[in-house]
């Protein structure tokens, strides 16, 4: 028989892994409730015409592509924008705006694995569709910062800038839209002397070296050097204005660490306005990514309509969990054994372990028919805090014997009060 091993760059989630992605998600709901996000579920397997309209050739190249047995050419999902973007021309075409959706599952890309890189991993993925104001680019960001609090992660910094910079002066330099692209994609590799060579005009060059150059925390001063460089360029201009509303919304609503760069490109090719990552110190992969992107949901067919999101790597975030030892995704729950002692009384403790989950405590059934030292000792090995022994003769009492594996103590008590007990 071969050995079969998972497919190269996906993983099998076990253990306290799978439980902290569980727990992600769960804080990722939450997060999508306050904020008032509903929850979607598109399919993993979409038109690849779809999926490769206008994300890039970055993506485009790295998509798991096939033909299903009806011929057609279909890929897995390499984010969520594009079917979210899809629902929006189509079932959710006469919705009134804002749109606000929210998803969280597996994506796909035929990345190189490494840690924190694999081909199958997890996200968490926000859409706010319909609105151009700065408050939605502004409610993006807070959320995000919110659920990265929630999950109690510390030090985190956003780095924050806008296409429309680099864009506006690439346009007004005759730069078609596809060099453009190119550019940007060169940048967003920091292959910077690269992404000149497509740029002609020495001033355009001198102007785009000297943006690369710039960035930093105190995003006022940022913005006066941008400014300098960018005047003639009345798009940029534009672009400029429109973050510094941005910033001054984001800053002035919530405590945040960020820097502005006004370099900064990001793989995706649909983005228009401002964009964004996010980090944390001790990992130089970003935890999160998103920005604005107006003018997509009109080239899938549907009405011009303004969109902004994100997508948190649930993965990522699992690993900057365990790098900052953020305790709170693994405090561990009350959990609970029940052993029978004999035949005669199963039912019984049946009964107790149902009564125990229904007051919202894990419990475990005695299921291998072990004698009492097994099954403790098995208790032990798999770090439960209590067994309930429940025996014939307790029982005639109302009794069961309860043992804290953690103190190494046991004592009698009343069913009806096992679950004080436990609680305590
Ligand atoms: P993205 O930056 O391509 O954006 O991905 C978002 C996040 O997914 C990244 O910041 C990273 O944490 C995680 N990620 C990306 N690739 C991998 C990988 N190979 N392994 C593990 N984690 C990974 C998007 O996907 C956009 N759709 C975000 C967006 C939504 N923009 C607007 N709306």
């Amino acid at each position: 028989m071969p050995t079969f091993q998972t497919v190269r760059g996906m993983r099998d989630l076990l253990g306290q892994e799978a439980q902290i992605v569980t727990s992600i998600i769960a804080k990722a709901q939450e997060t999508a409730s306050l904020f008032r996000f509903k929850e979607v579920f598109t399919p993993h397997v979409e038109y690849l015409e779809l999926l490769s309209a206008k994300t890039g050739d970055e993506i485009r190249q790295r998509m798991f592509i096939f033909e299903d047995l009806g011929k057609r050419q279909v890929a897995l999902r390499p984010e969520f924008t594009a079917s979210i973007a899809r629902l929006v021309t189509t079932t959710l075409r006469t919705e009134p705006k804002p749109l606000k959706l929210f998803s969280a599952g597996t994506v796909y890309r035929y990345d190189e694995p490494q840690r924190g890189r694999y081909r199958e991993f997890w996200q968490s993925n926000f859409e706010l569709i319909g609105v151009d104001k700065p408050e939605a680019d502004t409610e993006i960001i807070l959320l995000t910062n919110k659920l990265l609090q929630s999950i109690g992660l510390s030090d985190f910094a956003f780095k924050i800038g806008h296409i429309g910079i680099i864009k506006g002066i690439l346009s007004q330099d005759g730069i078609d839209e596809k060099t453009q692209n190119t550019i940007l994609q060169r940048m967003d590799k920091k292959e910077y002397s690269l992404a000149l060579k497509l740029v002609d005009s020495e001033k355009c060059q001198n102007t785009l070296q000297s943006l690369i150059s710039i960035n930093g925390k105190d995003w006022r001063d940022v913005v006066e050097q941008i400014n300098v460089l960018v005047v003639g360029y009345e798009k940029a201009k534009a672009a400029v204005e429109n973050l510094v509303e941005v910033l001054t919304l984001v800053t002035a609503s919530t405590e945040i660490s960020l820097t502005v760069e006004p370099a900064f490109a990001r793989g995706l090719e649909y983005y228009t306005g401002m964009i964004f990552e996010v980090y944390i110190p001790q990992l130089e992969i970003a935890l999160g990514g998103g920005g604005r992107y107006d003018r997509l949901i009109e080239a899938f067919g549907g009405e011009p309509t303004s969109a902004v999101g994100c997508a948190h790597g649930i993965d990522r975030t699992a690993i900057a969990i365990q790098t900052q030892n953020a305790t709170y995704l693994t405090k561990a729950k009350v959990s609970v054994v029940v052993i029978p002692i004999t035949e005669s009384v199963k039912v019984d403790a049946l009964k107790i372990a149902q009564s125990i989950r229904e007051h919202g405590v894990s419990a475990e059934f005695e299921l291998m028919g072990r004698k009492m030292g097994k099954a403790l000792e098995a208790a032990d090995k798999h770090g439960f805090d209590y067994a309930i022994i429940v025996g014939e003769r307790e029982l005639c009492e109302g009794n069961v014997v309860v043992k804290d594996l953690k103190k190494h103590e046991q004592s009698t008590v009343l069913i009806e009060e096992l679950f004080e007990k436990i609680k305590k």
